[in-house]
């Protein structure tokens, strides 16, 4: 029951249970305490950082407690929310930005220095821009938007990261689209390698990681805390979420905000095994800083092994985790999805964004104008359910090798990951 609360009120039995959480992870993890120890203090350093900004200049706080509407507005008559990209402030979103050769990392994650509060600062100071990253700038500005709007308008910063490389990627380079799609993708593995809600790749997790340093130095430039964090019921993004931000987290104690996992944030449901999620129970052991949306159920009930979600489908489940997000009075204006590539999409979709193809371990920020308006959404026919292709040839079936179970790097670490 109250596991599903998005409240910040942390006890000290919620710290107890997040702080031995991130002690079975370490102990899993061993091996690279040292390492490990050396992320948590440049974190410690970094984050401190950040946070003493974002006291004195006293705009957002960064443990839900941005400024700004929460929830529906009050005393006004609504049927249905409107969403749309709110250009001007991240790269992402200009038309002549190359999608395929954009490095999130570099770029600050976009950030554009033309924004209106940006042009201000500069005409005064015109060094601030080689100062780092204007997001205090960006804070005001959003936190002023939010002010002027009128009481059926909103304004929320959305920070949606894809998963790390994980098995199910890996395997479909290694088999292609075509035998991935009609043969492989229905399979849990291939005798060698297992890709059933697979772990990340060796690849995967050093995206997360380089994702988590990315976050530390701009939190240190004084860019927004996530108010909320909703993440993928799915292995891959949940273990995104933890290597991404575990060390930020711990630095913030009892502070730390409880990630809720969310059904409709998985990956296009069915038929491919990588999409099928394990049970609550399991989901919960496995990850115990972590706080379920109400109702979620123990088994998995919306996989199934012969119909395919379709995009116009996907893109309606989507549209119900933003509507549920931006009507929950606990959610504040900054807001953190782990996901998948295909339920970025399908977000992105919904909010009206160019076309953007996230690589694994990418996270790309939108600002989302949200609108309560008066008239009912025209109802959208989704159409049915795909089946899996037909191949066009057989498989090639390499015999799995003699003494399996002897494993190479790879899975030396999913076996880490897994905790075996
Ligand atoms: C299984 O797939 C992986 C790619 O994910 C590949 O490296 C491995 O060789 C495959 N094993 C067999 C037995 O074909
Ligand atoms: C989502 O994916 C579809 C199909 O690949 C593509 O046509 C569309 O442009 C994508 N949308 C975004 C926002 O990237």
């Amino acid at each position: 029951m109250a596991k599903s609360d998005l409240s910040t009120e942390s006890s000290d039995a919620f710290t107890a249970e997040f702080n031995n959480g991130l002690d079975i992870r370490k102990r899993r993890k061993n091996t690279i305490t040292v390492k490990t120890m050396l992320l948590y203090s440049t974190a410690f350093v970094l984050t401190t950082a950040a946070f003493v900004k974002l006291f004195t200049t006293g705009s957002s706080s960064p443990w839900g407690g941005s400024q700004g509407h929460r929830g529906p507005p009050k005393n006004i008559e609504w049927k249905s929310i409107k969403y749309s990209v709110v250009e001007g402030y991240f790269a992402q979103d200009e038309p002549e930005t190359d999608q395929f050769n954009f490095d999130y990392i570099n770029e600050d994650f976009g950030l554009l220095t033309t924004f209106d509060t940006a042009k201000k600062a500069l005409a005064e100071n015109p060094g601030l821009k080689d100062q780092g990253p204007m997001w205090k700038e960006f804070r005001q500005e959003i936190e002023q938007l939010n002010k002027d709007a009128p009481d059926n308008v909103q304004y929320k910063v959305f920070f949606l990261a894809r998963h790390g490389q994980a098995m199910h990627n890996a395997a479909s380079l290694y088999y292609g689209k075509e035998m991935w799609s009609c043969y492989w993708s229905l399979l849990d593995g291939n005798g060698t390698h297992r890709w059933d809600d697979p772990v990340l790749t060796a690849q995967g997790t050093s995206e997360a990681k380089a994702a988590s340093v990315a976050w530390q130095k701009q939190l240190s430039h004084g860019a927004p805390f996530p108010d909320n964090f909703f993440v993928s019921p799915l292995t891959r993004p949940a273990d995104t979420l933890m290597h991404t931000w575990s060390d930020i987290f711990t630095t913030l104690g009892r502070h730390a905000p409880r990630p809720i996992v969310t059904e409709n944030l998985r990956e296009t449901l069915g038929v491919h095994t990588c999409d099928r999620r394990k049970t609550k129970c399991e989901i919960a052991s496995n990850y115990p800083n972590f706080d379920f949306e109400p109702g979620f159920p123990d088994i998995d009930p919306k996989w199934a092994p012969v119909f395919r979600e379709t995009l116009p489908q996907r893109k309606e489940r989507l549209r119900k985790v933003l509507d549920s997000v931006v009507t929950n009075p606990k959610v504040g204006t900054f807001i953190s999805f782990t996901a998948h590539g295909g339920a970025i999409n399908s977000t992105m979709e919904n909010f009206g964004h160019r076309e953007w193809k996230m690589k694994t371990g990418e996270m790309i920020p939108v600002v989302v104008k949200v609108e309560f308006v008066k008239e009912k959404r025209p109802k959208v026919h989704v159409g049915p359910s795909e089946t899996a292709p037909v191949c066009t040839e057989m498989p090639t079936i390499v015999p799995p090798p003699p003494g399996l179970g002897e494993e190479d790097d790879e899975d030396e670490e999913q076996k880490i990951e897994n905790g075996a």
